[in-house]
């Protein structure tokens, strides 16, 4: 499958957006770890299809979401664009570079260029550094700037999250709430200047009061610093808040792209269509997180032949167990892969 929020669906972004990153047909396959005897009855290696064919690009100024169960692979896209995951096929463009394969000093680069934030704003700052420390590390790491450089530049990344550094630059992470702590994460993420960042569900364990807050500021930067955002969550509502496009994702691949407003209130493809009616309203700070459908989602072992969607969709034709269903605009600037269009 092959969706492509981004290249061929330039007209649903201002073309006069670069592309910031691009994925074309990119897999990431896990490999099953088979056991002695296994293996010495001739048992064939398995392999999780965690991502398996998919095409994306993000502009500048961008913000994409990525919606979709739990273990449909939003954050196996999400670590392989930054390389913290290898790809097992297909290619990443970065600025038109590219990065795929890209070993050392390169990569070193690349990894600069390209920041995560992550979920758990408990789990993902060193409990031992200072927020001044905290924050100044990918400066040292990435050896950027002097000693009073590095300063002004954990200074200036504070404040733009709102966090006064004279107040909390010598505060450990144990001081801070959960919505400082995710400050602190995402000062950390812009203290080096990215050109393309992940948040991986960067709100959804957070309190409900300081959602938008945290959401207001991804939104910002993207604006202001020309930032190109993959938005990752299970919560279409913090989706329709901040994200322009948005892409569907099941069992490895896109299902459905576009538009946010036009696949959020007219969602084409019956697993969208599911997914949105498991959302009870709008409000980014809706506390119901974790969208629940009925049926057991297919191991990414053993992935059903045609639609991937088949064995738990109302609508399942003959015809969806034989061919994967091609990608069709049916409005424009929304794309579906299904065989009812
Ligand atoms: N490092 C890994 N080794 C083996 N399998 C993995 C690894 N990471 C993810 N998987 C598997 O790949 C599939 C996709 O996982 P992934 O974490 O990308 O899903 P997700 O959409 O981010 O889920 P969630 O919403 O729960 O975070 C799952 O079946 C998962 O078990
Ligand atoms: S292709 Fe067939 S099985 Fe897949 S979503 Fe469409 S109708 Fe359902
Ligand atoms: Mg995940």
């Amino acid at each position: 499958m092959r969706p492509d929020p981004g290249t061929d669906g330039a007209q649903t972004v201002d073309d006069s957006e670069r592309v910031v990153i691009e994925a074309k047909g990119l897999q990431t396959h896990f490999p099953v770890k088979t056991g002695v005897i296994a293996s010495l009855l001739g048992a064939k290696p398995q392999v999780v299809r965690a991502l398996d064919g998919v095409d994306l690009a993000v502009h500048e100024r961008e913000v994409v979401g990525l919606v979709g169960e739990s273990g449909c692979g939003k954050s196996t896209l999400g670590m392989t664009l930054v390389r913290l995951y290898e790809p097992t096929d297909g290619l990443i463009s970065f600025l038109g570079e590219d990065v795929t394969r890209a070993k050392g000093g390169e990569l070193k680069t690349y990894r600069r260029r390209v920041q995560v934030i992550f979920q758990d704003p408990y789990g993902s700052l060193n409990p031992r550094l200072t927020v001044g420390e905290i924050v100044a590390e990918p400066l040292r790491i990435h050896r950027q700037g002097n000693a009073h450089e590095r300063a002004e530049g954990v200074a200036a990344a504070l404040g733009r999250v709102r966090i006064p550094a004279a107040e909390y630059v010598d505060r450990y992470p144990h001081e801070l709430s959960g919505g400082q702590r995710q400050r602190v994460a995402i000062a950390r993420a812009i203290v080096v200047q990215p050109d393309f960042i992940v948040a991986d569900e960067p709100v959804s364990m957070l309190d409900v009061s300081v959602r938008a807050g945290v959401l207001d500021l991804l939104e910002e930067f993207s604006d202001e610093l020309g930032l190109a955002v993959l938005y990752v969550s299970h919560d279409v509502a913090t989706v329709r808040y901040i994200c322009d496009r948005v892409a569907v994702m099941y069992l490895g691949v896109f299902v459905e792209w576009g538009d946010t407003s036009s696949v959020t209130a007219q969602p084409a493809h019956p697993y969208t269509q599911k997914l949105m009616a498991a959302v009870p309203d709008a409000d980014p700070a809706s506390r119901r997180q974790r969208v629940e459908l009925s049926g057991d989602v297919p191991s990414p072992i053993d992935i059903p032949s045609g639609c991937r969607f088949r064995t738990r969709c109302p609508h399942a034709m003959d015809i969806c167990a034989e061919q994967t269903p091609e990608w069709r605009e049916i409005n424009p600037g929304q794309y579906v892969a299904c065989h009812l269009y």
